[in-house]
């Protein structure tokens, strides 16, 4: 692997990792990854934006080495803690225990749980400046792209961006400039799915950080994975724009989404009378009744319409203790950022014990729903479940 002069006395010095399937557990990586790191030259010292994986450490502290002493290190910019770029810097500090991390205070804190030992450290704020040398460094607020701890560094004199995270991608490539990369159509796939597994669920912190981001003269945005932006920034900046404005939750309390599933009819039922009633009451009602043969075709419909709803309702017969699996795929999928406050409600019909209610209320609480008590009935609605079935509704509308 070669260490790449971005620009005069400023380095790429990360670690591309074509072999990974794998990140996170859960993030497939078909095109690989790296774990960005940049060295800085400065007249009062060496400067090393971000880590590396603890795996990695040693690749990196040999590509710090090429390029400069790791005794002249003098300060270590941390954008942001998850170990994939803080697992390598206790062997950095191991080596040269003089340096000084720079990082917000959310990020120093993580840090002392990831090092459980004492370190030079200077806190950065947003919009707060530092001056290293020749070179003036600008933190940036990077709030929940995609944790609370990332703080983005613009260096003014080369109008460099590094942004961890935030505008990258699980993309293994050699040629490390993006204006360089022959598989283009590769790496959008690999930006689009890493934004809609890592970054996509904070898509109001996504709009705001672009807008401060847009506000600078930037020629090079140095991202944590992925390939160096050295071209039409402008663009990679709509780009992301782009992909975080069609989720924006909406909670429009004129729309309500019902979600059911019935097996004999009797929550059918209960979810008939309250598009009827929400309907007569002037709302917008999205109304989807699932089965394991049309949930997969309606699932990503249901996920739009509870984006833009201020009323959800899932309602379920009891199966064996619990709801229809298919409510708990469907609630897998959101995520609490995207929900959050959104009115909520459980109701069903069951013949034993009916837990479906009282579980999905739980999960959608887990969610940060704004969870409305929910309604069970044992079978069918006689005339005091239609009286308790319209109390029920008087307080999903109040
Ligand atoms: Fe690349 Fe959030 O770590």
């Amino acid at each position: 692997m070669k260490c790449v002069e971005l620009q005069k006395d400023f380095y790429y010095v990360g670690v591309v990792d074509h072999a990974l399937k794998v990140f996170d557990v859960a993030v497939l990586t078909d095109y690989g990854t790296s774990y960005n790191s940049y060295l800085l030259k400065t007249d009062e010292g060496v400067v090393v934006f971000e880590g590396n994986k603890a795996v990695t450490a040693e690749e990196y502290l040999d590509h710090i080495r090429s390029i400069a002493r790791i005794e002249d290190i003098r300060y270590l910019v941390v954008t942001h803690t998850e170990p994939d770029h803080s697992g390598a810097i206790e062997s950095l500090l191991e080596l040269n225990p003089q340096i000084t991390v720079i990082a917000s205070a959310a990020a120093l804190m993580n840090l002392d749980k990831i090092l459980r030992k004492p370190f030079n450290r200077k806190p950065m704020t947003p919009n707060g400046t530092m001056n290293i040398g020749q070179y003036t460094f600008r933190f940036i607020s990077g709030m929940l792209l995609h944790w609370p701890d990332v703080m983005f560094t613009y260096i003014e004199e080369l109008k460099v961006l590094v942004s961890c995270d935030a505008f990258g991608a699980h993309f293994a490539s050699d040629e490390i400039l993006l204006s360089k990369e022959p598989d283009k159509e590769g790496y959008y796939k690999a930006l689009k799915y890493y934004y809609d597994h890592i970054i996509g669920p904070f898509p109001s912190y996504v709009i705001q950080a672009c807008d401060r981001v847009s506000a600078l003269d930037i020629k090079m945005i140095c991202p944590g994975h992925g390939p160096v932006i050295d071209d039409d920034i402008k663009k990679q900046i709509e780009i992301y724009r782009s992909l975080a404005e069609p989720s924006l939750p909406k909670n429009d309390p004129n729309h309500v989404t019902i979600v059911f599933a019935s097996a004999y009819g009797y929550t059918r039922k209960m979810a008939e009378y309250f598009k009827e009633r929400f309907e007569k009451d002037g709302k917008q009602v999205s109304f989807f009744e699932i089965s394991a043969l049309n949930y997969a075709e309606v699932k990503p419909q249901i996920y739009e319409e509870i984006r833009t709803s201020g009323l959800v309702l899932l309602g379920s017969p009891t199966l064996v203790g619990d709801a229809i699996v298919l409510f708990y795929d469907l609630l897998n999928g959101l995520v609490w950022p995207l929900v959050q406050g959104k009115k909520a409600a459980a109701f069903g019909d069951y013949g034993w014990s009916g837990e479906a209610v009282k579980n999905l209320s739980e999960r959608l609480a887990q969610l940060k729903f704004n969870v409305i008590p929910g309604f069970r009935y044992a079978f069918k609605l006689d005339e005091q479940g239609e009286k308790e079935l319209a109390e029920f509704y008087d307080r999903l509308a109040a």
